[in-house]
């Protein structure tokens, strides 16, 4: 059983070290991304694993057929980065990651936190010895409606962070959770968003909700409402929440992704002249926060995205499925 991961970070290298040997799997790492030369090199593999920075599009699912290998696992919770469709045409197997959302749903709550009590240009101030209050005034969580979007695993474990804080919780999702209704109240969409004082995504990216926060959405909103993500990008259009933010009409913004991401996050382009103008002018505002789509990043989570990665692809080959299989 041979399995190539690709992206790896040196921080993985060890849990795949472990889990090659505790699952008897012969893992070849690389840190390059996944590439169609590469594939036709390939020889004698079952599967290959990525981390969701590249496109998994079409060419490569050919090359993967061509090389003859029938499943593809990636190391993440999202899979928007595959193509799904062509995938099945090929008949090429998709597996993802279900690694524990508690530190996604900590990083969350810590991003509202954030935002609220306008930590970043508090933090600017103590940078130049400017210890002074006024500007700063935060607000308390307690006394806020949160909005969750999408009650899935991230979404629910946010929920059940939030109980401690006394807030008024409130969720929409087309398939409800009767766990959830013992912590929050389902609404529709429109009246979350219209009641919310923090509004937070917790939905996978599709082709129905990219840019579903937009500027039909946000006048909804409540004026000063505070928006969160930490999901995909995508799902927000940000020209919409720039000349909101501009406009005041959105009070607020914590986001650890966004459109155009790849290429910037999870690299340092200290040197380099970054060509993503949107980023570039949100970021700059002092209630805005953005962070280098992180909330991913513990300990716990990079071991688990490594054992689903190449579990993933030992149980299709070994025994036909995977609870990791991706339903096409
Ligand atoms: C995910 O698991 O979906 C993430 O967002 C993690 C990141 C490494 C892409």
């Amino acid at each position: 059983m041979k399995i190539k991961l690709y992206d790896v970070r040196k921080d993985e290298m060890a849990a795949i070290d472990a889990y090659s040997k505790q699952l008897g799997v012969e893992t070849e790492i690389t840190q390059d991304e996944l590439c169609a030369d590469d594939i036709r090199k390939l020889d004698g593999y079952d599967g290959v694993s990525v981390l969701g920075h590249k496109k998994v599009d079409r060419e490569l699912l050919e090359a993967l057929k061509e090389a003859g290998i029938g499943c593809i696992s990636t190391r993440t919770v999202g899979f928007n980065h595959i193509d799904l469709n062509s995938a099945k045409e090929l008949g090429i197997r998709v597996c993802n990651a279900n690694y524990p959302p508690n530190g996604v749903a900590e990083f969350t709550v810590m991003l509202m936190l954030i935002a609220l009590r306008k930590y970043k240009p508090a933090m600017w101030r103590q940078g130049v010895n400017d210890y002074s209050l006024p500007g700063l005034q935060g607000k308390e969580l307690g006394k806020c409606t949160v909005g969750i979007i999408g009650t899935g695993r991230i979404g629910q474990a946010v929920l059940k962070n939030l109980t401690g804080f006394g807030c008024k919780l409130i969720a929409y999702d087309p398939y409800p959770q009767d766990s959830v209704r013992e912590i929050a109240e389902y609404v529709d969409l429109d009246t979350l968003l219209k009641t919310s004082d923090i509004i937070s995504l917790h939905v996978p990216l599709t082709e129905d909700n990219r840019y579903m926060i937009n500027a039909e959405n946000i006048a909804k909103m409540k004026k000063g409402v505070m928006i969160v993500n930490a999901s995909r990008g995508e799902l927000v259009d940000i020209d919409a929440l720039t000349e909101a933010v501009e406009s005041e009409h959105v009070g607020s913004v914590a986001m650890d992704v966004i459109e155009d991401e790849v290429g910037i996050y999870h690299q340092s382009r200290i040197n380099d002249i970054i060509k993503n103008r949107k980023m570039a002018y949100l970021r700059q505002f002092p209630n805005v926060v953005l962070t280098q789509h992180m909330a991913f990043y513990t300990d716990v989570n990079v071991d688990s995205m490594v054992e689903c990665g190449i579990k993933a692809i030992k149980e299709i080959v070994e025994t036909g499925s995977s609870v990791h299989e991706i339903k096409l």
